[in-house]
């Protein structure tokens, strides 16, 4: 596993994520990076926790809430594609947009830079 910030020389095979507004970028070795227990394996929201960058994510990555909601800046076709979960909540988010991802959905297939929202409606669904 790979721990870098922007600054550092990037290995180009691997898959980096960036993540804006904060402007932090980190890269990992696909298959190994140590799973946290939130969210799919080396989404957004496993990649975020991997290297202690914060991404909310009130439910704990279940598809429950729409706190990890991330806009899709470059690289979106280097995510896994939607299914029919994530999109469900995720257009619940207040500021949902085209290219909006929830971050414990989205698996990084490759280079992908994606913004967090100033303000995410947080609201765990009951019952789901
Ligand atoms: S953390 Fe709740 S939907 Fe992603």
């Amino acid at each position: 596993m790979y721990v870098n910030k922007t600054a550092f020389r990037y290995n180009s095979d691997l898959p980096k994520v960036t993540f804006l507004p904060a402007n932090e970028t980190f890269e990992f070795e696909p298959g190994k990076l140590p799973y946290k227990n939130h969210g799919k394996p080396e989404s957004l929201l496993d990649v975020a926790m991997n290297f202690g960058f914060h991404l909310e994510h009130a439910c704990g990555g279940s598809c429950a809430c729409t706190t990890c909601h991330v806009v899709v800046k470059d690289g979106v076709d280097n995510l896994s594609p939607m299914d029919d979960d994530e999109f469900d909540r995720v257009e619940q988010a207040s500021d949902f947009q085209l290219n909006s991802r929830l971050g414990c959905q989205a698996i990084v297939k490759g280079d992908v830079t994606v913004h967090i929202p100033a303000w995410n409606r947080n609201y765990v669904s009951e019952g789901h």
